[in-house]
């Protein structure tokens, strides 16, 4: 067996959340080792927001997180704020803008956010060992035995950062999970979020004319509702407002999608006839929406002819065809390519203020592979820091 490395804590993942947590034990002065299989660490940052990382957002707050308990967040996202990582990212002259629905990004480039959090861990004395298969964990009365492709290596407190399921061909591998149910901790089923939606090949090939076309809507799911950007895709549904709502949408629900939800359509599309009755209501329509998007949905409702001959029964049909659209997709695109996995290491089983399991003193979780997910914008990496804050704080 190769090296036996004795440290006093291990974190598995060099990703947002395991980072975070090294940097803030190694400045409490802990000797830290970071195991990571990848070839570089922190590779979600690197491609996270296009590319320029949306690292937090202003409104993080408990309601912008989904969790079988919507309590257990608030301690850790209390005591690492966003204000307290934009500060990191000041301290590092990381230049930063707002974009929309405070969602923070980098001017530059993600690897940015990367550059900073290795030099914050040079700093604070971790050691970070790449490439590195886990093998096997197991756990004395010593501590932590964790027997890698590159040795073994024991530490006092075990810190699984592992993340979630989704993008496999990155490396995601459901470990954090196994590692919950060897030590008895309870799981909540997991399954993709932030996810385009699919849909059934009918559907699919009507839409399909559709494909590229972006539009401001509404996409509500029950009483949860999220304005932003609707996208048609050649596979399904997509953009953000379909991203969030993918997090609370359940295999055989109804969507409903409201086109240009802060528009007074009725009142438009009656103003229409009246000025010009001679008019298509595809073309009192497409004075609204995309063009083809107008086609598709007049054509649905079979409306054709003059907007003279559109009795007010006929308009409302028609607005309800545009902000009352029902659909039920008939599933989501996976982890493939969800942003996130929902579900995860039960929380009933985990410390909320430190992140340790009540079970097996010395045992942590952070970050994605517990059960707290965030709404797209920055949420889920500001959950990482905190939840990573938290544990680096108390081991
Ligand atoms: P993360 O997945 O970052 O890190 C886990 C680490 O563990 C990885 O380095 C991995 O290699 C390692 N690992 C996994 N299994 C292992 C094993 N068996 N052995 C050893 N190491 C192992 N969020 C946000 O807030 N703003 C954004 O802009 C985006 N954008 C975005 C884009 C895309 C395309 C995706 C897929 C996701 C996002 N996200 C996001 C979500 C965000 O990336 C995610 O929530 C965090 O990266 C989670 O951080 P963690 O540290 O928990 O896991």
């Amino acid at each position: 067996m190769g090296l036996r490395l004795k440290s006093d804590v291990i974190v598995i993942g060099a990703g947002a959340a395991g980072m975070m947590c090294a940097i803030r034990a190694g400045q409490r002065s802990r000797s830290v080792v970071v195991l990571d299989h990848a070839k570089l660490p922190g590779e979600k940052i690197r491609i996270s927001g296009g590319g320029r990382c949306n690292f937090t957002n202003i409104h993080a707050g408990p309601k912008t997180f989904l969790s079988a308990n919507p309590h257990f967040c608030k301690s850790a996202l209390a005591r690492f704020t966003p204000a307290d990582f934009i500060a990191m990212v000041d301290r590092h002259g990381i230049a930063w803008h707002e974009k929309s629905l405070g969602q923070l990004f980098c001017d530059n480039s993600a690897k940015d956010i990367i550059r900073m959090l290795l030099d914050e861990m040079r700093a604070a004395g971790v050691q970070l060992r790449l490439q590195t298969e886990m093998l096997t964990v197991e756990k004395d009365s010593d501590g932590f035995r964790v027997r890698t492709s590159d040795g073994e290596y024991e530490c006092a407190s075990l810190v699984v950062a592992t993340g979630g399921k989704s993008i496999p061909k990155m490396g995601a591998t459901g470990f954090a999970y196994r590692i919950a149910e060897l030590f008895g901790l309870a799981l909540v089923e997991t399954r993709p979020g932030l996810v385009p939606l699919t849909l059934d090949p009918v559907l699919l090939e009507s839409i399909a004319p559709l494909s590229g076309i972006s539009a401001p809507s509404e996409i509500r799911h029950g009483k949860t509702g999220f304005r932003e950007a609707l996208l048609f895709t050649h596979r399904g549904l997509s953009g953000p407002a379909i991203l969030q709502i993918s997090s609370y949408w359940r295999e055989g629900d109804e969507i409903a999608i409201d086109i240009e939800p802060d528009v007074d359509l009725l009142l438009h599309l009656k103003k229409a006839k009246q000025a010009n009755g001679r008019q298509s209501a595809q073309t009192a329509l497409g004075e609204i929406l995309p063009k083809r998007l107008a086609q598709y949905l007049t054509e649905r409702q079979a409306i054709s002819g003059n907007m003279a001959d559109l009795s007010d029964k006929g308009l409302i049909r028609l607005c309800d065809a545009v902000q009352n659209w029902k659909i039920k997709p008939s599933g989501s695109e996976g982890y493939r390519t969800a942003e996130v996995t929902l579900g995860g290491v039960d929380t009933a089983g985990l410390d909320s203020r430190t992140m340790q399991a009540k079970s097996v003193p010395g045992l942590y979780f952070i970050g994605e592979c517990v059960d707290v997910t965030g709404w797209l914008g920055g949420y889920n990496f500001q959950w990482a820091w905190a939840s990573g804050f938290a544990a680096g704080e108390s081991l």
